[in-house]
C-alpha cells in the first residue's frame, strides 16, 4: 500500500463531528486531532475552555461551532445534535468523552454522589448515542460511535473509586449492544480505555507522590500517557481505516492491562 492510500484510510474530509467534554484535556486533543485529519467539529460541554478549542479550529481552515450541553440532561443532548444537523447539515462522527469522577470509599459513598457520576459517564452517555444514532439512521449515511471508556471498566482498584468503575464497565457493554443494534444502519460502535492520562482528572493524582507512584508502576511504560496519545484511536475509529472494527474496546494504557 502507497503512503497517499495509506493516508486516504483516515481522511475525515467532509465529515462532521460532535465531542462532548471539549473544552480540556482528552477531548480538546479529539477536537483538534479530528480537524487536523479533516472533520469539522462540534464542540460541545460545560465548561469555560470550549471556545478555545474552536478557534483553534477554526484557524486551521476547519469550520467548528460551540453548542453548551450538559450530558446529564438528554434534552441537552438532542439539542446539539439537532444545532449539529442544521448548522452543518449532518453528523457523522459522535465522540462520548463527559466524563466525571469521584473517589470515596464504597462503604461510604452517598446515594447522590452515584447518581451525580452515573448521570454523566453512563446515563448521559446512553442518551447521547440516542440523539446522534437517531439522526444517523434518520439520514442513511451509516455514522460513527466513539465512547471513551476507562482502563477502570475492565480492573479494579483499591482507590475508592468504585462507582466510577461501574460506569466505566457499563460503557464496555453498551458499546457491544449498540454495536450489534446499530450495525444493520452502518453506524459502527467502538469504545477507547485509557490507562492513566495527564489532564486535570488526574492532576491530585500526580500530587499525591505515593499514589502516583503505585499507579504509574502498574503501566508496563512506566509513566502515565498524554490526550494526544488517545486522539490518534479516535481519528482511527472515525476514519475508514475502522470500516470492519464495531463493538470493540481499545485500551491506549501504556500496558496497564497487559500484565
Ligand atoms: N485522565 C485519565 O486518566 C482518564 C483515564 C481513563 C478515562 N478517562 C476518561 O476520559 C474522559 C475525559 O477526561 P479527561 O481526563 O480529559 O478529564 P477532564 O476532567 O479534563 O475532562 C472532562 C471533560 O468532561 C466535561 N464534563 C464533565 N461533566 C460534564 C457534563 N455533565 N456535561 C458535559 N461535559 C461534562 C468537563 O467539563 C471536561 O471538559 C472522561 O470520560 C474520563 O472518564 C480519563
Amino acid at each position: 500500500m502507497t503512503k497517499a492510500r495509506c493516508n486516504d484510510m483516515f481522511d475525515l474530509s467532509g465529515r462532521v463531528a460532535l465531542v462532548t467534554g471539549g473544552s480540556r484535556g482528552i477531548g480538546k486533543a479529539a477536537c483538534i486531532a479530528l480537524a487536523q485529519y479533516g472533520a469539522d467539529v462540534v464542540v460541545t460541554g460545560i465548561s469555560s475552555g470550549n471556545q478555545a478549542t474552536v478557534d483553534e479550529i477554526n484557524r486551521m481552515g476547519r469550520k467548528s461551532i460551540f453548542v453548551r450541553c450538559d450530558v446529564s440532561n438528554p434534552e441537552d443532548s438532542k439539542n446539539a445534535v439537532a444545532t449539529a444537523v442544521k448548522e452543518f447539515g449532518r453528523l457523522d462522527i459522535l465522540v462520548n468523552n463527559a466524563g466525571t469522577a469521584t473517589v470515596e470509599p464504597a462503604e461510604d459513598t452517598p446515594v447522590e454522589e452515584y447518581d451525580r457520576v452515573m448521570a454523566v459517564n453512563l446515563r448521559g452517555l446512553f442518551f447521547m448515542c440516542q440523539a446522534a444514532g437517531k439522526a444517523m439512521i434518520e439520514a442513511k449515511r451509516g455514522g460513527r460511535i466513539i465512547n471513551i471508556g476507562s482502563i477502570f471498566g475492565r480492573v479494579g482498584s483499591e482507590i475508592g473509586a468504585s462507582v466510577y468503575h461501574a460506569s466505566k464497565g457499563g460503557i464496555v457493554v453498551l458499546t457491544r449492544a449498540l454495536a450489534c443494534e446499530w450495525a444493520k444502519y452502518g453506524i459502527l460502535v467502538n469504545a477507547i480505555g485509557p490507562g492513566f492520562i495527564k489532564t486535570e482528572m488526574t492532576k491530585s493524582i500526580e500530587e499525591a507522590p505515593e499514589l502516583y507512584r503505585l499507579l504509574r508502576d502498574r503501566h508496563a511504560l512506566k509513566r502515565f500517557g498524554t490526550p494526544e496519545e488517545v486522539a490518534g484511536a479516535v481519528v482511527y475509529f472515525a476514519s475508514d481505516a475502522s470500516r470492519f472494527v464495531t463493538g470493540q474496546n481499545l485500551y491506549i494504557d501504556g500496558g496497564f492491562t497487559a500484565w
